[in-house]
């Protein structure tokens, strides 16, 4: 016989616990999820308990297939299909009305159901053998910074015992998650796919300028890592010396987040997003340089280059200022 491989193994066990109604952490590319089998309410409430996760803020419904998608959602909308061509499977979540079959607790009762084809090839494997559409959000404590690598996972939930360990993720972020409106797309949320991409094939929907769109888990303060964020608007030099220096005053030890590649004096750690302005690279290093800095025992505070442009920029910008929102002045 020939032997499985370790990964094999731990997909297998992990399909033993979904079908048993459990959950477990998987590896996708945009970040780490915390699974159940969406069909079962009991097992997908332990996500919620698991995650100390408001029961208002609804998840995302993951997919193997394009035929598990009549299951989830309420018809199969041409733009559906021509978006699923397009970037499944890849980071991008549609909004659209939903199943009735798909219980409310994954929706928090809303009529619609978000969907999405993981492109990571043992996140699609998982999905498959448990061949049912797994309910999951990001596999970190309700409001903290998602998780990227295992370790990360496990210093979240350590109590979630089944954790498939498919190294770090390829983008570092989640996915873009999207509305369908009767005359165009919305963005709830930024993401690897960008506005841009997107509007090669959909039109921007009406509401998109007007009203904010509504996403319950859109809270301004989101992905906050356990110390004082804070963001400079004006990334000179002397700014950043100038807010490091103030930091430090009392004491304080001070780690600073680069994108352009700017060293300031005075911080005692220096970690960089990208040193060549990369922004894929960026995204991939956000999260983990959070987790890090948030761990190292010697740092008090965390000030962090502003980014700006279009794109992936404004997915990175997003997180960034969420993750700043707890310790920003709000005058
Ligand atoms: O990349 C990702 O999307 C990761 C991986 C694991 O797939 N998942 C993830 O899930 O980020 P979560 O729960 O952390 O974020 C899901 C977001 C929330 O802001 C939620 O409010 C929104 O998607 N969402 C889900 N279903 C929705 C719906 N029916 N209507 C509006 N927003 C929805
Ligand atoms: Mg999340």
């Amino acid at each position: 016989m020939v032997k499985k491989s370790n990964i094999e193994e731990q997909i297998e066990e992990a399909v033993k616990v979904i079908l048993k109604g459990g959950v477990v952490a998987f590896p996708t590319e945009t970040v780490y999820g915390l699974g159940a089998d969406a069909f079962n309410p009991q097992a997908v409430a332990k996500i919620f308990i698991a995650k100390e996760r408001p029961t208002f803020d609804p998840l995302i419904v993951h997919i193997s297939k394009i035929e598990q998608l009549e299951a989830v959602v309420k018809e199969l909308d041409p733009r559906l299909l021509l978006l699923a061509e397009k970037f499944w499977p890849g980071p991008l979540t549609i909004v659209t009305l939903k199943n009735e079959k798909v219980p409310d607790i994954v929706t928090s009762a809303l009529p619609t159901v978000g969907v999405r084809m993981p492109s990571n090839p043992i996140a699609l494997e998982f999905i498959e053998r448990c061949n049912t559409p797994i309910a999951a959000p990001s596999a970190n404590r309700f409001g903290r910074v998602s998780p990227t690598l295992p370790s990360h996972v496990r210093k979240e939930l350590p109590n979630v015992a089944t954790v498939i360990d498919g190294g770090g993720c390829e983008v570092g972020i989640e996915s873009t998650v999207i509305a369908l409106n009767k005359d165009g797309f919305s963005i709830l949320r930024e993401g690897a796919i960008t506005k841009e991409e997107l509007l090669k094939l959909l039109p921007l929907s009406k509401e998109e300028s007007g009203k904010r769109p509504s996403s319950p888990g859109m809270l301004n303060s989101h992905y906050s890592p356990q110390k004082p964020l804070y963001i400079i608007e004006e990334s000179t030099v002397e700014e950043i010396e100038k807010r490091i220096a103030l930091l430090k005053r009392d004491g304080g030890r001070v780690a600073f987040i680069s994108f352009t590649g700017i060293e300031p004096k005075g911080a005692e750690r220096l970690l960089y997003l990208s040193k060549s302005g990369n922004l894929k690279e960026a995204a991939l290093n956000l999260f983990k340089i959070l987790h890090l800095l948030e761990d190292d025992d010697r740092i008090d505070f965390i000030v962090a280059e502003r980014i700006f442009g279009g794109g992936i920029s404004r997915a990175i910008m997003d997180r960034l200022k969420r993750a700043s929102y707890r310790y920003t002045s709000k005058e």
